[in-house]
């Protein structure tokens, strides 16, 4: 998992719940990197999810609630630093249905060793999506903050409905209908 990743959950934490609640989470936690992470560096996923389960624990926030705030928050961030391929798109359904074929393919150029999701998609209309999320790190709330902010980047909305497929999360189907 990319560095970037790291970074920003971790400033999220600490501007959300402070410094000490950093640490503690650090600490509790088994990291090979021992808690010190680049943006451009790439570390093991184990990490991330000791992490948010540490900040769950102490916060009482269920991991996935956890993991739609921090997608919401990480949309800002690819405004940021990602502007350019967000440029190329004018809808919300469009860009959408493009994360596998088009803007994960330019993530992956840019960190070829990035671990991503595989979005097939099912069903697309001008205002309907049906699209099949797998991943092994089961990040689908990660990925349903990223949608509700894609929504608002174009000053739209949806409703978006995610069914289990699998029930640890691996695969999950996200039914997306714009308002
Ligand atoms: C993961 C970039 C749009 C869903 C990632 C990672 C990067 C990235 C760098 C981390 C990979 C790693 O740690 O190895 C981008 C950029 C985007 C974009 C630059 C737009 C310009 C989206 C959108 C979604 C999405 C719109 C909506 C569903 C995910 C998910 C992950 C992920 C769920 C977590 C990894 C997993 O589930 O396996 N993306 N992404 N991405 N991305 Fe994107």
């Amino acid at each position: 998992m990319k560095g970037i990743i790291f970074t920003e959950f971790l400033d999220l934490v600490e501007d959300t719940f402070g410094l000490e609640m950093v640490d503690q989470i650090i600490s509790e936690s088994e990291l090979p990197s021992e808690g010190a992470y680049t943006a451009i560096g790439t570390y093991s996923f184990s990490e991330m999810l000791q992490l948010i389960q540490n900040l769950s624990k102490h916060t009482k926030i269920p991991v996935d609630d956890l993991l739609l705030t921090y997608g919401e928050h990480f949309f800002s961030v690819i405004e940021t630093n990602y502007a350019g391929l967000l440029a190329t798109y004018n809808d919300p359904i469009e860009m959408l249905s493009s994360i596998e074929n088009h803007i994960h393919v330019e993530v992956q150029k840019i960190y070829p060793d990035a671990e991503l999701p595989t979005f097939i998609v099912q069903e697309k209309t001008a205002t309907t999506l049906i699209m099949v999320y797998k991943s092994n790190r089961a990040m689908h709330h990660f990925g349903l903050g990223l949608m509700n902010k894609t929504f608002e980047h174009f000053n739209s909305s949806a409703e978006i409905i995610l069914e289990k497929i699998k029930d640890d999360g691996t695969e999950v189907k996200f039914i997306i209908t714009k308002h």
